[in-house]
């Protein structure tokens, strides 16, 4: 049977006291859920430890984890205003979200500077949700699959195939993030697919097991004719992960 991972992403919402609301009405809901599907939450960093604490309270930490959307790819030093991935795990943290689209576009994170933050991820024993995608107009112009192959090559550069096991790919169509218009079950297949294909190149048998995730307007109703396809193991969720009834309905969407 497969195992489904369920990511929100919080993104720049919430305030402290909404999202421990938010994070206890997830975690007592989380013990009904099928069996093989597990959460992670991913709040503002600066309400992360509060998220742990509100999942350790409720004794749900074997199914919920905590992740970051983001970290500095150094271990400690003098950059202002960042935080590292050892700091994600010192506060309880086991994920990493890296590469998503809104750091590439907003604060113009290349490949090699994602390869960097997915190293410092896995040096801590931490799992990385190493996003790619294409925009609308590389879809437009073909070049979805040469673009998710360079992204692919330059995030995962170094990673060995002992490494890999902590990786999970979460494919975010650009065009699909925060717009309402998910892909279709169909687009997102070819991609995932796509993308299975490349990390068998890459790692071989191992591929099989590795995540992947779709990412873009997935939501309480279009989630179970995606999370229905062969190559999608799970989502990455935005504005769908903020509200619980819908996180969770998502959650309940997979094949069990
Ligand atoms: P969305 O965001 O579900 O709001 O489209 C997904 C993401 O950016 O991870």
């Amino acid at each position: 049977m497969k195992t489904y991972l369920i990511a929100g992403n919080w993104k720049m919402n919430t305030t402290i006291a909404s999202a421990q609301a938010l994070a206890s009405s997830v975690v007592e809901s989380a013990h009904d859920l099928p069996q093989n599907v597990h959460l992670v939450l991913c709040p503002p960093s600066l309400y992360a430890r509060t998220v742990v604490e509100t999942i350790a309270t409720n004794n749900a930490g074997s199914r919920v984890r905590v992740g970051l959307q983001n970290c500095h790819h150094e271990e400690k030093g003098a950059y202002t205003g960042d935080v590292s991935a050892s700091m994600a795990k010192d506060i309880g943290c086991s994920y990493v979200i890296t590469g998503h689209s809104e750091r590439r576009q907003f604060s113009g994170e290349t490949d090699g500077l994602i390869n960097k933050k997915n190293h410092a991820v896995l040096a801590q024993g931490l799992t990385a949700i190493y996003c790619v995608g294409e925009t609308l107009q590389e879809r437009q112009a073909e070049e979805t699959f040469t673009v998710i192959k360079k992204q692919m090559l330059g995030g995962l550069d170094g990673i060995t195939v002992e490494q890999v096991e902590n990786v999970v790919i979460a494919y975010e169509p650009v065009w699909a993030i925060g717009t309402g218009l998910a892909a279709t079950a169909e687009q997102a297949q070819e991609v995932h697919e796509f993308i299975r294909a490349e990390l068998s190149l890459l790692y071989g048998d191992k591929a099989k097991s590795i995540r992947i995730l779709y990412g873009g307007s997935m939501n309480a109703e279009n989630a179970q004719t995606l999370l229905a396809q062969p190559d999608i193991d799970g989502g990455l969720i935005g504005g769908a992960s903020l509200k619980a009834d819908s996180f969770l309905t998502i959650a309940r969407s997979v094949v069990s």
